[in-house]
């Protein structure tokens, strides 16, 4: 608790162009809870660097990550919003628990496995002990809920574990957290290979749709989205492209499945994927005007970023020094 109320943690690494997955998954979700919850949104850059990343890309795009939050409605009065390198207390924590956090459990983790698959030549301990650093990123802040999508959901498992294992050894240190999975849209798949996650990183631009795409090039991508063989747009097992369409659709307008599937009954696939197609550019739309404004108010960004800053540095030296003393460290 603070001031009264839960917290809410999340973070978006500013390692790529952000994706409608991250969109629909994450950061569309963030501003409902700042009414009821004490909110922290971070741009994850320590994160980044677990893969190799062009110095001056990185700094841009931790900007732009930044000003995308703003653009989905975070508003900066309601919510503290920051950059997890101004404040050192993640990387202490974070190994911390890497003394807490066990060789399997980090060997287990899908994303590691996956992302070690796509480095080979850049298989690094940070990648390994990510979920430590992320597990600290939360427990810093004694965060109740984290809005993730579904990809997400093992490594705030895996941060649940660490702070009971961490309370049973030492006595009450860290809440436990949950993580909040949105029902609509917490796996948005490739547009080229619907059986894979999309993601921001996807070397083939036509499996990705990002928020920042133009108009044109939105209609274009859902129009060669790989669909299955039949043609009817109905929501079945082993339909991976067209459900991930529908999916898409009811993300963006609301509608559930059986709405979707009952206004383009008769209509065949290239009527349903330009639908999805204008409905995804004209959501985009005012978040791109947003965007705009903010992004190019580097000032204004840096404000938010150091006020940010100061705001969970004060919140997570607490749980610090709660932690050094409870391990034995002089403080
Ligand atoms: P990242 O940067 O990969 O993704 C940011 C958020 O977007 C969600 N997401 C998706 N949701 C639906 N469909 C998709 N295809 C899709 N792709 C990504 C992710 O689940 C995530 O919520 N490790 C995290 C960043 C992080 C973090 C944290 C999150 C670091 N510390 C603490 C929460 C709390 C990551 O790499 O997200």
């Amino acid at each position: 608790m603070q001031d009264g109320r839960k917290v809410v943690f999340s973070g978006v690494q500013p390692s790529g162009n952000l994706t409608i997955g991250n969109y629909l998954g994450a950061i569309k979700n963030f501003s409902g809870f700042s009414d009821e919850y004490k909110c922290y949104y971070c741009v994850v850059d320590l994160h980044s660097i677990t893969v190799r990343q062009v110095p001056a890309e990185l700094r841009k795009r931790t900007y732009d990550t930044l000003a995308l939050y703003l653009a989905c409605g975070l508003d900066p009065d309601k919510n503290t919003v920051f950059v997890q390198s101004h404040v050192p207390a993640h990387a202490e924590l974070a190994w911390i628990l890497d003394c807490y956090t066990m060789f399997g459990e980090l060997s287990r983790m899908t994303q590691f496995k996956d992302k070690s698959a796509k480095n080979a030549q850049n298989i690094n301990a940070g990648l390994f002990t990510y979920p430590s650093l992320m597990a600290a990123d939360i427990l810093l802040y004694q965060t109740e809920m984290v809005p993730v999508g579904a990809d997400q959901k093992q490594h705030v498992e895996l941060a649940r574990d660490i702070a009971i294992r961490f309370n049973t050894i030492y006595s009450d240190t860290f809440v436990v957290p949950e993580p909040s999975i949105i029902k609509t849209g917490h796996k948005i798949m490739s547009l080229a290979e619907p059986e894979k996650k999309m993601s921001k990183s996807d070397s083939n631009e036509n499996a990705v749709v990002r928020i920042l795409d133009t108009k044109d090039t939105i209609i274009r991508k859902f129009r060669r989205a790989v669909t299955d063989s039949g043609s009817e747009i109905r929501f079945a097992e082993g339909k991976d492209g067209i459900n991930n369409l529908i999916t898409i659709y009811c993300a963006f307008t609301g509608k559930t499945v059986e709405e979707t599937e009952n206004e383009f009954s008769g209509m065949g696939y290239a009527e349903f994927k330009a639908a999805v197609g204008e409905v995804c550019a004209d959501s985009l739309a005012p978040v791109q005007e947003m965007f705009a404004k903010y992004s190019s108010d580097k000032g204004f960004l840096e404000s938010v970023m150091k006020r940010g800053a100061e705001e969970a540095s004060y919140s997570a030296r607490k749980t610090l020094s709660k932690v050094k003393r409870k391990v034995g460290f002089i403080i």
